[in-house]
């Protein structure tokens, strides 16, 4: 059989609210996703000849993606050949290609996007037959992030993000995203922000998850960009920028380039803002790259689905 080709969106999050630190390393979340038109492409195909199952990346930031097991596609190619019982045929491997657009520990889910991708691409490959919902399954032990990248769209995220449910947004949203010259590292940034507020640095995590912003979830039903660029928070966008000290520098940019709305992504280090049309996302983004203030700027709209199979071309 030939390869299959996957197409996967990053994230961002217009809400994150961070609840204490459980047993187990996590913190319970409330988040809203949403899934941008910016890609990662990935390609899984069976190769003859035995040994181990091979990653190889090109692209944005190729070379900080580990090419081994720890490769988030491969580990989620794994865990579903195991769920789905196949015995594979030990004198093939399995191939997978990413070519990499989403910028690499960037606060856009990149990872959790290829490795979404992966489990769509080998289901279909090795016509393995599971259903969405036993996708969703084996991509929330994959990663936090994992179960979104599926599902794409605008979504309420809670749990550590993997428990989803689609959120009903009106209307189309033109981001700029400024893509920092550094990474960040997600735990380290979480890990901060249990420091910070251990020191009153930050306002105490809520008792429970935290609640879902209400002025968020009805502008986002309005499809007011000035008003989901007014409700846009982060709770880990103070420790990045502790972290990451150059990004207030960015964020203030973009504010007074006129943007709706500024945010860190995520974890970080990538900033990204809210414009009021998608001209004013074109200005926008050439004004911010002519501030100096970040390595590299994007424009991305969304919401946009899940991953999707990218048909075939003519062989
Ligand atoms: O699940 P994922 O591997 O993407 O998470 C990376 C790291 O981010 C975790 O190991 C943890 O340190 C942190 N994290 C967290 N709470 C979450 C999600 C992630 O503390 N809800």
């Amino acid at each position: 059989m030939t390869g299959v080709t996957v197409r996967a969106p990053a994230k961002i999050n217009l809400q994150l609210a961070v609840g204490p630190l459980r047993d187990d390393g996590y913190h319970d979340l409330v988040t809203v996703f949403q899934a941008i038109s910016l890609y990662d492409d990935v390609t899984a195909v069976e190769a003859g000849g035995a040994g181990p199952d091979q990653v190889l990346v090109s692209g944005e930031g190729a070379g900080s993606v580990p090419a081994g097991p720890d490769n988030l596609a491969l580990r989620a190619a794994t865990a579903l050949a195991q769920v789905a019982g196949l015995s594979r045929d030990p004198e093939r491997h399995l191939e997978i290609t990413i070519r990499k657009r989403i910028p690499v520990a960037a606060g856009l889910a990149g990872g959790s996007a290829d490795a979404a991708a992966a489990l769509v691409a080998c289901n279909e490959l090795w016509q393995a037959g599971l259903s969405a919902e036993q996708l969703a399954g084996i991509a929330a032990r994959v990663g936090s992030d994992v179960a979104f990248a599926l599902l794409g769209g605008t979504a309420v995220g809670q749990g550590r993000g993997e428990r989803l449910s689609p959120a009903l947004a009106s209307g189309e949203y033109h981001w700029v995203l400024a893509v920092a010259d550094g990474q960040l590292s997600t735990p380290e940034v979480y890990r901060t922000l249990d420091k910070l507020r251990a020191a009153g640095s930050v306002p105490d995590a809520p008792a429970g998850p935290g609640a879902l912003d209400n002025a968020l979830m009805a502008a986002l039903r309005s499809g007011d960009p000035a008003a989901v660029g007014g409700a846009l928070s982060n709770d880990l966008q103070a420790p990045a920028l502790s972290l990451f000290p150059a990004l207030r520098k960015t964020l203030n940019a973009g504010q007074e380039l006129g943007a709706q709305g500024a945010i860190v992504a995520g974890s970080g280090p990538t900033c990204v803002f809210l414009a009021a049309s998608a001209d004013r996302a074109v200005d926008l983004a050439a004004a911010l790259s002519g501030a100096g203030v970040c390595r590299a700027v994007a424009r991305a709209a969304g919401p946009v689905p899940g991953v999707t199979v990218v048909p075939a071309g003519p062989a």
